[in-house]
């Protein structure tokens, strides 16, 4: 098994370039099914995520170029749901994403079949707002046996009038790639307003659709009869970037941190600012320097623009090494804090109740034998082990390796003493089966 070896206690120092936004790539690729025509998506991030929806789409019947590394051009008119195969289900059990094809086969061909999602597991992830959406445009959902079918009445999505009793990114964003193509005019309230929302909604413009308001909690989508190829570049990851922010604050040092766009890290920002980090925002960069003490702080995960819960547990790593109490309140998941039995193997001292973790800073972490319990969380203990003092072997890094691209490469580049090695996992961890999802 892959696993990561940290030598910690090196400050960072260099520059980084920020790859394209995961949570809008594993959105568009499935929206790009209802185009038929060529569609060029750039700046997509070389994430396995990617690469498990790409090879879903060719499995359906799409023809899939890879341009180079971060781009590609992916033809989707032939594709046909006879493509739908064990091959399929087994890739689309491993993401949360591939609930996005339910919406985009909806609005492509009037009916649907997917698994029910796979993805990070950290506590109820349910996805009655998909559904309420998607029968509201007339598609009769069903979920049964591991599957979700549905079936539009008449063969085509009808539009409608939404209000999404909880926030919901996920929702949002299937219930907006359906109603791209339905008939007549759909309203959604109370949607979330993360970047790659909007970033979704640009491409559908960009490929013919007409979708207004994405950013604000009201979107409207005027149907059209189908989309057209072109050509759109994702945003950069918002979450990456803030990342290798964190990475700095834990382990000192000066960063440059380009290609991001500043407005969307505020929040990051703001609270990085509290616990005694510089930052500099430029046009399309930001500076991080930490060379001073670092501070507690309390941080509360909300929706955009909020702290983002997908930050949650690096920051949670971070105040692991911050002088004084801090607490972190989980706003969005119920179980999010399943990183601190790591963190604890490094001699954290954390109390968690409920959805509050209460963080005692200490001097030094220290090296030990961890794992990823999933996609942030691996983010957690890799910055954790940045800062620890002496060794930390980090197992399960397929998670990390789903949304970060090269990690490894990245952090190296700005200093760090990390390497990939292959070897067998060590008796006493647990393996997991991360293809179950
Ligand atoms: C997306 O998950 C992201 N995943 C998550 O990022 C992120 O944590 C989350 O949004 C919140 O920002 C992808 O984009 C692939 P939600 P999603 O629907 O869409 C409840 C990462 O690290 N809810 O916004 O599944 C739900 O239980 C991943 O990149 C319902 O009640 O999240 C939660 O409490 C991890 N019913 C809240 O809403 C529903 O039908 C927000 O969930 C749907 C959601």
């Amino acid at each position: 098994m892959q696993k990561y070896i940290i030598s910690g206690g090196r400050p960072l120092n260099g520059t980084v370039s920020i790859s394209g936004a995961k949570n809008a790539a594993v959105a568009i690729i499935p929206a790009a099914l209802m185009v038929r025509g060529v569609c060029r998506i750039e700046n997509l991030p070389d994430i396995s995520d990617t690469d498990t929806l790409l090879r879903v789409l060719e499995i359906m019947g799409a023809s899939v170029r890879m341009i180079n590394r971060t781009t590609v051009e992916l033809d989707c008119t032939s594709v046909s749901l006879d493509g739908l195969s064990e091959e399929v289900w087994a890739l689309t059990r491993r993401i949360r994403a591939s609930y996005y094809l339910i919406g985009a086969m909806l609005g492509r061909f009037g009916r649907a079949c997917s698994t029910m999602p796979g993805g990070c597991n950290f506590g109820v992830r349910p996805i009655d707002q998909h559904i309420k959406g998607l029968n509201a445009l007339g598609a009769n959902v069903r979920v049964d046996g591991g599957f979700i079918r549905a079936r539009a009445e008449n063969g085509r999505l009808r539009g409608a009038r939404i209000y999404l009793d909880k926030v919901s990114v996920g929702a949002t964003i299937n219930i907006m790639i359906a109603a791209a193509t339905a008939e007549g005019r759909t309203v959604i309230e109370n949607v979330a307003r993360e970047p790659h929302i909007v970033d979704l909604a640009n491409f559908l413009n960009s490929m013919g659709a007409d979708v207004r308001g994405a950013g604000t909690d009201v979107i409207k989508v005027r149907g059209v009869p189908s989309l057209h190829g072109g050509t759109y570049a994702l945003i950069p990851d918002q979450i990456e970037a803030g990342t290798y922010m964190a990475a700095v604050a834990a382990a000192g040092g000066c960063v440059r941190i380009e290609n991001v766009i500043p407005k969307h890290l505020d929040c990051i920002s703001s609270k990085l600012r509290e616990m005694n980090v510089e930052i500099e925002d430029g046009d399309d960069y930001v500076v991080v320097r930490r060379d001073g003490l670092l501070c507690h702080a309390d941080v509360k995960t909300m929706p955009y623009p909020g702290f983002p819960t997908d930050m949650q547990p690096q920051i949670g790593a971070v105040l692991c090494c911050a002088s004084g109490i801090s607490a972190v309140t989980e706003g969005v998941w119920d179980n999010r804090f399943k990183y601190f039995e790591e963190l604890r193997k490094m001699g954290a001292t954390v109390k968690v109740d409920g959805r509050t973790a209460i963080i005692i800073g200490v001097d030094r972490l220290t090296g030990a034998t961890v794992r990823a319990c999933d996609l942030r969380a691996g983010a957690a203990v890799v910055i954790a082990g940045l800062a620890a003092k002496g060794v930390t072997r980090v197992e399960d890094v397929q998670y990390i390796e789903r949304g970060y691209e090269d990690i490894v490469g990245k952090l190296r580049a700005l200093g760090a003493e990390i390497r990939c090695v292959d070897e067998p996992d060590e008796p006493t961890s647990r393996r997991t089966d991360w293809l179950a999802g």
